[in-house]
């Protein structure tokens, strides 16, 4: 067998045997196949895709690349959500204890987070002293204890979508719906959760800019998980403005913390509460979606999540009072409000931007090596369909050190697409697909 071969079958659009698929995978992560070849099998499946077996078969090679996490010792239903990346995503913060709530268990590797958007790791770390598991038996004991164990990306999972991600972030190739759809399923389904619940987000902060892509990505997740015989439901969802109002890690903390209070913005408390509710029909505990979403409101109502939150965050070193005295969590030395500077309705909020002006007060990392300011970031005062009046407050930009101050402001400014006419709320669901 010859590499060259199998690209140009490929690059003609034929279908791949599975023999060719691990003779090339093989030979690439054993260093023995160049990645110049590998960069053009990459550009081949950009234009001409996978058909279903195959992609479920090249998924099934990137798992078998490394560790797969099996949780011997949870008894529990456990449940993976996984979003895209958004910005102001504080979900799995408020979702993780509500699924507890339930007997439910998150045992999942969470990332930090890298240019507009954030990770849950920094946002969790903005709280004192809070460590994450450091291996698979600390995630199961706080599991088991709390119903959530979180840590932070593990050694050796999916080791070959490492290496076929850095080339394809250099080679043009990450816009490939399969390649997109591969790598990001490889990585759940290496740690075995029962369900999958996958947050898929559309817009101008999302990967997946339009809702036919998205649709597109979501069709070959699910492809994939039924190759493998998973519960996966996708979710597609809006990221043509940000998510909820905060955005910053302390203050998307307190925000997470709110909705299970009961007093989350409108967009984020729908949002958590469709994910917790696709869980609970995927583990069969209703089929009627009005019913699930009626037993998460009404367990969030009860405090128990919040009283799970409480005991996560002392299983993991932190002070649990953070949930009752937000003081307690670092605070930015200054505030400065950001005013309308026209009269209109906001038709659009470009969540990149907003990820940005939030990066550029040290919320976020511009680059791997970039230390984190938890205390920084910016709360959103108003959403799209909203009438705003020149000089009313649209933002509050939470800082420590004036120098980035203007650079936030203006790409504040810049993010919003005004309208003279009335503009309709957004929906924070776009579709639901199974
Ligand atoms: N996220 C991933 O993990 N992989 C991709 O290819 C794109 C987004």
């Amino acid at each position: 067998m010859r590499v060259v071969d199998i690209i140009e079958k490929k690059r003609d659009g034929k279908k791949l045997s599975n023999e060719e698929i691990d003779f090339l995978l093989d030979g690439y992560q054993k260093g023995e196949v160049p990645d110049y070849q590998v960069s053009s099998f990459c550009m081949a499946i950009f234009f001409k895709g996978m058909e279903q077996d195959e992609l479920v078969h090249f998924t099934r090679k990137m798992v078998e690349s490394g560790d797969e996490i099996k949780f011997k010792n949870i008894k529990k239903y456990l449940v993976d959500k996984h979003s895209t990346g958004g910005v102001g995503d504080k979900t799995s913060i408020s979702l993780a204890p509500i699924y507890a709530a339930f007997d439910m268990g998150t045992a999942k590797l969470s990332g930090r987070g890298l240019g507009h958007t954030g990770g849950t790791i920094d946002k969790l770390e903005a709280i004192a002293n809070f460590k994450f598991a450091e291996n698979v038996e600390d995630m199961e004991a706080l599991v088991n204890n709390t119903g959530i164990g979180l840590m932070g990306a593990a050694g050796n999972i999916v080791p070959l979508d490492k290496k076929i991600y850095a080339l394809r972030d250099v080679t043009g190739t990450v816009p490939s719906i399969e390649l997109i759809a591969s790598s990001v399923i490889s990585k759940k389904l290496a740690v075995h959760a029962d369900a999958i619940v996958l947050d898929v987000k559309v817009g101008n902060g999302a990967f997946m800019k339009t809702l036919e892509d998205a649709r597109l990505l979501a069709d070959r997740m699910l492809d994939i998980g039924k190759g493998f015989q998973r519960n996966i439901v996708c979710i597609l969802t809006d990221m043509d403005q940000p998510l909820g109002k905060a955005v910053g890690n302390s203050l998307e903390v307190i925000e997470a913390i709110e909705m299970l209070r009961g007093n989350g913005p409108k967009d984020y408390t729908e949002l958590v509460e469709v994910l917790a509710a696709e869980a609970l029909i995927l583990r069969g505990d209703t089929k009627n979606k009005d019913e699930a979403i009626k037993m998460v409101q009404d367990m969030v109502a009860s405090g128990r999540p919040l009283e799970n939150l409480r005991m996560y965050i002392k299983a993991c070193g932190g002070d649990p009072l953070i949930v009752d005295d937000y003081k307690l969590l670092p605070t930015a030395k200054n505030i400065f409000e950001v005013k309308a500077e026209r009269s209109g309705s906001v038709a659009r909020i470009m969540a990149e931007d907003i990820g940005k002006a939030a990066m550029v007060l040290g919320a976020g990392r511009a680059t791997k090596d970039d230390v984190i300011d938890h205390a920084v970031g910016l709360i959103l005062e108003m959403k799209v369909g909203q009438v705003i009046n020149e000089g009313d407050v649209i933002a509050t930009v939470h800082y420590n050190s004036d120098s980035q101050l203007e650079t936030s402001i203006k790409m504040i400014h810049e993010s919003i697409e005004w309208s003279d006419q009335n503009i309709d709320e957004r929906n924070v669901i776009l579709e639901i697909k199974r």
